[in-house]
């Protein structure tokens, strides 16, 4: 192989290095909050985890709820996105500030987002810290779809802007 010139770098730079994350609105008790740290953990069943730092609002009430919704949104939402990842639950009512509406989970209490393409519905069963974030982890109790949805329209975030997902590439 050729020889080619590499440079070393920052830990902080790294991430970058990696395909943009997904980006989605997580719903527990009756607030909202943006989550790109959201991850597959065991395949059958299939159990998803997010990781919420200490100090937000949500932490609080993942840890009497012990259920939350994972909301697909798509890029018409982007200003609920910002907006739910900017404020906090403690001081407003973010369903109301960003214009959404609860729509019922098919097997939780928790409120879905209706405006958004997909929801996914999470029971917490493990739950890890690590630092100053937990992952609230959990098998996915039930799902549903708007007809029509796929992940094609589902939004990624880098560090400073949101992005669909790329092109189709397949193996030869
Ligand atoms: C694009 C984006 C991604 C975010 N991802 C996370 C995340 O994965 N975990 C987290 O704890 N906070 C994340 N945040 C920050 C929270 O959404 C933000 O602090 C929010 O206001 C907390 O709301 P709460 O206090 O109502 O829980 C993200 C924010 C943005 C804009």
């Amino acid at each position: 192989m050729k020889d080619l010139h590499r440079v070393s770098l920052d830990a902080a730079k790294v991430l970058r290095l990696l395909p943009p994350y997904p980006v989605v609105l997580v719903t527990t008790g009756s607030n909202i909050i943006t989550i790109n740290q959201v991850a597959y953990f065991t395949f059958a069943p299939l159990r998803l985890g997010i990781g919420v730092a200490q100090t937000r609002y949500t932490h609080g009430l993942l840890k009497t709820e012990r259920a939350f919704v994972i909301n697909v949104p798509d890029a018409s939402l982007l200003n609920a996105v910002r907006l739910c990842g900017s404020v906090s639950g403690r001081e407003v009512d973010k369903f109301a500030a960003a214009g959404l509406t609860r729509c019922p989970a098919l097997k939780l209490p928790a409120a879905g987002i209706g405006e958004c393409g997909a929801q996914i519905e999470c029971q917490v069963d493990r739950e890890m810290a690590f630092e100053e974030r937990t992952w609230f982890i959990g098998p996915v109790v039930a799902a549903q779809q708007r007809e029509g949805h796929t992940g094609a329209a589902a939004l990624t975030c880098g560090r400073e802007a949101y992005r669909l997902p790329g092109d189709l590439v397949t193996p030869r």
